[in-house]
């Protein structure tokens, strides 16, 4: 019966521990962007345009979505999580972004979903407000 406990912890724990393991280090994030500004129309009103700013572990990915909602996610492949791995844009606007620099995973800037890996993690995904000119990026 103790034998059995054990195994049954045991196996808890494994399950536990598998189901939360989006391991992605947790850098502090509070940019604010002056988005209706000329520098960032390849964005702003363009959508699924995107642009590579500042911050977070790897840089930050902001993205046109609909109805003038903005995503940001961080530009760190989540495959190794580190800020020499980060994600480059094959051709201007092309919704999918290459690890190139490290082992080739791919996501889509859409919803930031992995759609080649090895990476198995979707992109880190940070809050966004926008009050109608500055986009507040925050983690
Ligand atoms: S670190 Fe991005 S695929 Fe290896």
């Amino acid at each position: 019966m103790n034998y059995f406990i054990k195994i049954l912890c045991f196996l808890s724990i494994l399950i536990v521990g598998c189901g939360n393991d989006y391991n992605f280090p947790n850098v502090n994030v509070n940019e604010s962007v002056p988005i209706t500004m000329p520098q960032y129309n390849n964005v702003y009103g363009n959508l699924w345009g995107y642009e590579f700013i500042n911050g977070g572990l790897g840089g930050i990915i902001i993205v046109q979505g609909l109805d003038n909602e903005f995503f940001a996610y961080d530009r760190a492949c989540t495959y190794e999580a580190n800020e020499n791995c980060i994600l480059q844009s094959e051709s201007t606007n092309n919704p999918i972004l290459i690890c190139s620099e490290c082992c080739e995973s791919k996501f889509l800037i859409t919803d930031g979903s992995v759609s080649q890996g090895p990476a198995n993690q979707p992109l880190k995904k940070y809050n966004t407000y926008f009050d109608g000119e500055i986009l507040y990026i925050t983690n």
